[in-house]
């Protein structure tokens, strides 16, 4: 596996393999790999030619009180996981590289980018889909593989893609979860012994509200909504962003549960570490 680090020779290499005929594919991920980036990789290993795996711990993202200079990075530890799921490229761009200083553009999605994440995270979008903008011009992908744990990401990131005209075709893969339960997320790290059980919170609300749906012929969203965040506040370590049943791709609230509501939530354990988590309410 390769490691590339300038935007220049990682789009050199690109062109060498579209001009080939074969097909990129792009992972784009903040690094500190779990099982969840692995099975994006495996994905893009299995419909690809070529696999590049990006890792940027992207500062447009994050906002001014944020973890970003916590967030976990271990070049060495990624290098290793990556080659071994024989991605070809690990693509890890410096941020002066990206960002140089007379950088001036950033990419905005209306709409979609103002509600849920968006609200309790101002700019965050924006800096999402600035940088996820740059890595496909810098690797320009036929597909790029994202996870659906970050829902509203991914909505953002299609919409992006259509109104921008990018030739290319984005996969959503689903969530991987730890036997537990809880969904894989870099951001677990952060979290001690005694916060478990509130971050186990999520998932078990998740499955209450999927099982509500199922048993009750007619259960309103605002009823089910009511007994997720009673489950969650039950934890007095938990204090919930948000918790809403929406269309998956207007991220409109539902007014009833249709094969298209998807259950989003966001909780923040002891104001240290936000979680998400979300999962359709009919079917897988
Ligand atoms: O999902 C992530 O890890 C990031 O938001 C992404 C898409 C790599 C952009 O920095």
């Amino acid at each position: 596996m390769k490691v590339i680090t300038t935007p220049q020779e990682m789009q050199a290499l690109a062109q060498t393999w579209r001009v080939d005929g074969l097909i990129v594919g792009l992972v784009p991920t903040m690094g500190w790999f779990h099982e969840g980036h692995l099975s994006l990789m495996r994905k893009a290993r299995e419909i690809t030619d070529k696999v590049i795996v990006s890792l940027f711990v992207n500062p447009m993202q994050f906002g001014p009180t944020e973890d970003l200079d916590n967030y976990p990075h271990d070049l060495e530890r990624d290098r290793k996981l990556a080659d071994a799921e024989s991605v070809d490229v690990l693509y890890a761009p410096d941020a002066s590289a990206m960002y140089p200083v007379e950088f001036k553009t950033s990419v905005h999605v209306h709409g979609l980018t103002s509600g849920l994440c968006g609200g309790d995270r101002p700019g965050h979008f924006d800096g999402v889909t600035t940088v996820v903008a740059k890595l496909f011009n810098q690797t320009l992908p036929h597909i790029a593989v994202f996870g659906e744990k970050d829902f509203q990401q991914l909505a953002v990131i299609r919409q992006m893609v259509r109104d921008l005209d990018f030739p290319i075709e984005i996969i959503g893969h689903p969530i991987v979860r730890e036997e537990s339960g809880l969904a894989m997320s870099s951001r677990n790290t952060y979290l001690k012994e005694n916060e478990m059980e509130a971050a186990l919170s999520l998932s078990k609300s998740i499955a209450h509200a999927r099982m509500l749906v199922e048993k009750k012929e007619t259960i309103s969203p605002d009823q089910i909504k009511e007994e997720v965040r009673g489950i969650i506040l039950q934890h007095s370590q938990c204090a919930i962003d948000y918790v809403e049943i929406v269309d998956q791709t207007s991220l409109q609230s539902c007014e009833q549960v249709t094969g298209e509501s998807v259950l989003v939530l966001a909780v923040k354990i002891n104001q240290r570490i936000r979680l998400i988590d979300n999962s359709t309410l009919i079917g897988n």
